[in-house]
């Protein structure tokens, strides 16, 4: 598996000490709330679990999975809903937890969808933030890393569901993804 592997991005211990920070400052953000997290699967699992310890406040947590409609996609960004939240968030206070924000379609498609079934607001927490293939803006209130233009994959991010055990983040080398 490390032969794939062109560059440590972030180590353990430099995502484990970020996260700590985020979750601390989202304990402060979210007191006296109603606090949500809806992690996007599968990439944000091993994210979610990490920040959630670091919060402390009662939270509830529930998951979505989604699917891009291929490379074409309008910058609309309309995705596919593979699985769906099992509750209502209707005045809840939502907290999007993502591996990663490349285009953005994805998240901007996700945040206009969740504010229609009333919550009373929804924002984003990323690991990774790639802001040089943006094609939509999105709001990013919670940021772990920026990385470069590369193929991430680790702590999560996957390559043809490969390297998600990593944990670290890396790029991988361009011959694993290049075909
Ligand atoms: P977006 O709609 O382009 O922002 O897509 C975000 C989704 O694409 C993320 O949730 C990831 O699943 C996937 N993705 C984007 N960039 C990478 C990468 O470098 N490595 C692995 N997955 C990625
Ligand atoms: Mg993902």
């Amino acid at each position: 598996m490390r032969q794939a592997i062109k560059k440590v991005l972030v180590t353990s211990e430099e995502i484990n000490a970020r996260i700590k920070e985020l979750g601390d400052q989202i304990t402060k953000d979210y007191q006296g709330k109603d606090l949500m997290l809806v992690g996007i699967l599968k990439g944000a699992v091993i994210f979610m679990s990490e920040l959630m310890k670091n919060i402390d406040m009662p939270i509830m947590m529930d998951f979505m999975a989604v699917s891009s409609y291929g490379k074409s996609s309008k910058p609309t960004g309309a995705v596919r809903i593979i699985k769906d939240l099992e509750s209502s968030i209707e005045d809840k206070d939502i907290l999007i937890i993502e591996d990663i924000i490349d285009t953005g379609l994805t998240l901007s498609y996700l945040v206009d969808n969740l504010e229609k079934r009333g919550a009373s607001s929804v924002k984003i927490c990323t690991l990774l933030d790639k802001p040089d293939r943006r094609r939509t803006d999105v709001p990013v209130h919670y940021r772990g890393f920026l990385v470069p233009d590369e193929f991430i994959v680790g702590y999560g991010l996957d390559y043809a569901e490969q390297y998600r055990n990593l944990p670290f983040v890396a790029a991988l080398k361009e011959e694993f993804y290049r075909k």
